[in-house]
């Protein structure tokens, strides 16, 4: 079913370069220039008037001539650069965006769950050099929100049920705009302290729904990645000599390859990272784990680290963290929970049940961009001992001003690897502020039903097998025709089903996988289960509701009676 058409916002009537004399604020009886209280005239002589100053401010290349550099020769010196907006003209310009964005976001249930066809031939198009003069507000906004934007997976939407969603609250979006309106330096304490503060409190609040204790330190990166990237080098800096090499991590084969990623980052040979085999629940082996630690001292290897899943991004699974901590204190081993997906389930219930065990860890990645239903940009690492993000990072410079002796007032730059960076914090801290935790803990109890609810329609559904329950708010499943008692288990072989069996199963899945998404209600995405291809379901936009989860359990089952006619 094809989805209606993404409303075209209404016309805007503003250009993006402000003449000078705009530069400065209007006098509080004059209408707003695009006001609905402006005359006609008075638009139109705006926009002409917008014009040519745009232009002036950026001169022509040497030899060429132009009306915009006619412009620029009539600027009068000391006129105000373009570059330096003032109030009015930002508001203008941000009223202007908000134009396009307010309907964008109303419009998200209708738009296409992923629409990219032909996306290759327009990002083409779009190649060009470094522009000398300004482009129009209205032809850039129409670029980005009536062609750019729309060529894309709709990961904003409520049919966004591949990998791992989030969402993106608008509330992050206005706290971005503050953030970088301001500008302030959130680097070293000193430079602006209240709002560094204001980032310390944000993962003081994650370190406490961790059940970590007072002296507990973290910091909020770009994503997951480089959080656990900055994980494995302080465990590798608290745990390894120097001379590294023969350090040795462990994580089970469901974990995310930014995992194995941050090892080679962090210096260590890809045969560095062991990969345990994980049990017909996609959870990490302990027995096999404990081998090979065992085999592996023997061998004169050092192990320092084991990686656990708090929610793996192929089917969910949660390692059994409690046991995996005994097996760490008992080995000497830095224990890091990949909680990236799962972490914020901690603020509901059955995320605590579930996670139990967590609090032992010796470091955490948790991804506000996922269970928080930020906008994409924001991890979180946090370590229990807080001191061993200082022995790892802090490095300083005679140019750098002082740094806190307080160990209460953290210094972002002493304890991670960036020294100027964005104020992420506040993208966290103003959405919890202007809500407060309830309506967040709401929605991913909502969550854990609504994905527990499709597993049931799913179990009900002819041929169909789950092969991932939802431990949390994501699933994993197939039609298994003439295989119903196919056992689940990521390294299994096909089961009952020959192994000829196996790359008809896996060809069938993929297309039925494709009818659904063809429907272009909901997005879903598939992984390989061992050798079997797998359909996944991960509920996690705050947008995703009980009605969108239902037009997909009726595209699945209208997929499945197509594809298995075909
Ligand atoms: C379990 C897990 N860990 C780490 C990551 C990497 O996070 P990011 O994409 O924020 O870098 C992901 C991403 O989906 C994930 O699911």
């Amino acid at each position: 079913m094809e989805a209606p058409a993404l409303p075209r916002p209404e016309r805007l009537r503003l250009l993006v370069g402000l003449p000078a004399d705009e530069q400065r604020a209007p006098r509080a009886a004059e209408p707003r220039p695009g006001s609905s209280t402006m005359t006609e005239r008075q638009r139109s002589e705006e926009t002409r008037a917008a014009l040519p100053g745009s232009a002036a401010a950026v001169p022509p290349p040497a030899g060429k001539t132009s009306p915009a550099s006619d412009a620029a020769d009539a600027t009068p010196a000391g006129e105000a650069s373009p570059l330096e907006l003032s109030g009015a003209a930002l508001r203008r310009l941000v009223d202007a965006a908000m134009d396009r964005i307010a309907p964008h976001l109303d419009s998200l249930p209708q738009q296409p769950a992923a629409d990219t066809a032909g996306g290759a031939a327009l990002a083409r198009s779009l190649v060009e050099p470094l522009p000398e003069l300004p482009a129009p507000l209205d032809e850039v906004l129409e670029l980005l929100f009536e062609r750019a934007v729309p060529k894309s997976f709709n990961t904003a939407g409520p049919g966004y049920l591949a990998y791992i969603p989030g969402g993106g609250l608008p509330q992050s979006a206005v706290a971005d705009l503050i953030a970088d309106a301001v500008n302030r330096y959130v680097g070293v304490f000193a430079a602006a302290p209240a709002l560094a503060q204001l980032e310390a409190n944000v993962v003081a609040w994650f370190a406490r729904l961790a059940g970590y204790p007072e002296a507990a330190r973290g910091l909020l990166t770009s994503g997951g990645s480089l959080a656990n990237f900055t994980a494995l080098v302080t465990a590798r800096r608290e745990r390894l000599p120097e001379q590294f090499l023969a350090g040795t991590l462990y994580a089970s084969d469901q974990a995310h390859h930014s995992v194995q990623k941050a090892a080679l980052l962090a210096g260590f040979p890809p045969a560095s990272v062991r990969s345990i085999p994980s049990d017909a629940a996609f959870r990490l082996r302990l027995d096999l784990l404990e081998e090979a630690i065992d085999d592996d001292r023997r061998q004169g290897r050092d192990p320092f680290l084991v990686v656990a899943n708090a929610g793996s991004t192929n089917t969910g699974a949660v390692d059994p963290l409690g046991p995996l901590a005994d097996l760490c204190a008992r080995h000497r081993l830095w224990l890091h929970v990949d909680a990236a997906y799962g972490g914020f389930f901690l603020l509901t219930e059955r995320g605590r049940r579930t996670l139990s065990g967590i609090e032992r860890a010796d470091s955490i990645v948790l991804d506000p961009h996922k269970s928080l239903f930020l906008p994409y940009g924001t991890g979180a690492l946090l370590v229990r001992d807080g001191a061993a993000l200082r022995r790892a990072h802090g490095v300083t410079a005679d140019y750098m001003p002082p740094l806190s002796s307080d160990d209460e007032l953290v210094d972002f730059c002493e304890i991670s690897p960036e020294l100027s960076r964005p104020f992420r914090g506040l993208r966290v801290w103003l959405p919890l502020k202007l809500l407060g935790a309830a309506p967040f803990r709401q929605a991913l109890d909502e969550k854990l039903d609504l994905a527990r609810w499709a597993a049931d329609q799913l179990r009900a559904m002819p041929e169909v097998e789950i092969l991932a329950e939802p431990e949390l708010s994501l699933l994993a499943f197939r039609l298994a025709p003439g295989d119903p008692s196919a056992p689940a288990g990521a390294s299994g072989a096909a089961g009952a089903a020959g192994n000829q069996d196996v790359d008809r199963l896996n060809r069938l899945n993929r297309d039925w996988l494709a009818r659904v998404n063809a429907r272009r209600r909901v997005y879903l995405t598939g992984t390989m289960l061992g050798d079997r291809f797998a359909l996944r379901i991960c509920v996690l936009s705050f947008r995703t509701h009980r009605d969108r989860m239902e037009q997909a359990l009726e595209d699945l089952e209208a997929a499945r009676v197509e594809v298995m006619r075909a």
